[in-house]
């Protein structure tokens, strides 16, 4: 079992798009096991995308993520990092595929409405920068074998 940072952007809690996308969640048999609406500080979006300081939408990206509330999400499950990515659709928006979270609902690359981590290491530093351990509540959902 795996945990993973989620996030619903700005440009998808402005469009009402919060409900659209937790519920593919929860239907595909993940955990929500977290959640806030928060406004980022400029400190913790520049943690996060940190890796992508000096690229040349890093500026774009820390304005457009600390314009407005985000959905901050930990979910649980069995491969719940890659199949989220998977969930989530390509980041260029002209590769992300009908079916998938970005492919259906956004036109842009830099407007892509979610967030997701992308390998055990990230979904661990993401979870602790926005997460107390107090928010998070592991609790059993008795979830049955055929999901
Ligand atoms: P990245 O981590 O590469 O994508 P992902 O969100 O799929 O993990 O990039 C972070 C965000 O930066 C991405 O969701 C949208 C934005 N971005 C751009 O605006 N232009 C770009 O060319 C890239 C690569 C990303
Ligand atoms: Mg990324």
């Amino acid at each position: 079992m795996e945990k993973t940072f989620l996030m619903v952007k700005p440009d998808g809690v402005q469009r009402g798009l919060v409900g659209e996308i937790v519920k593919r969640f929860e239907q595909k048999g993940f955990q929500m096991i977290g959640s806030k609406l928060m406004v980022i500080s400029r400190e913790q979006a520049e943690t996060h995308y940190a890796e992508h300081k000096g690229k040349d939408f890093y500026e774009r990206l820390v304005n457009f993520i600390t314009s407005g509330p985000v959905f901050a999400m930990v979910w649980h499950g069995d491969q719940v990092i890659a199949l989220s990515r998977t969930m989530m659709g390509k980041t260029s928006s002209l590769e992300a595929a009908p079916g998938t979270i970005r492919g259906d609902f956004a036109v842009h690359t830099h407007l892509n409405l979610i967030h997701g981590s992308d390998s055990p290491e990230s979904a661990e530093r993401e979870i602790s920068n926005f997460f107390q351990p107090h928010e998070i509540i592991d609790y059993d959902k008795n979830i049955q074998p055929w999901i």
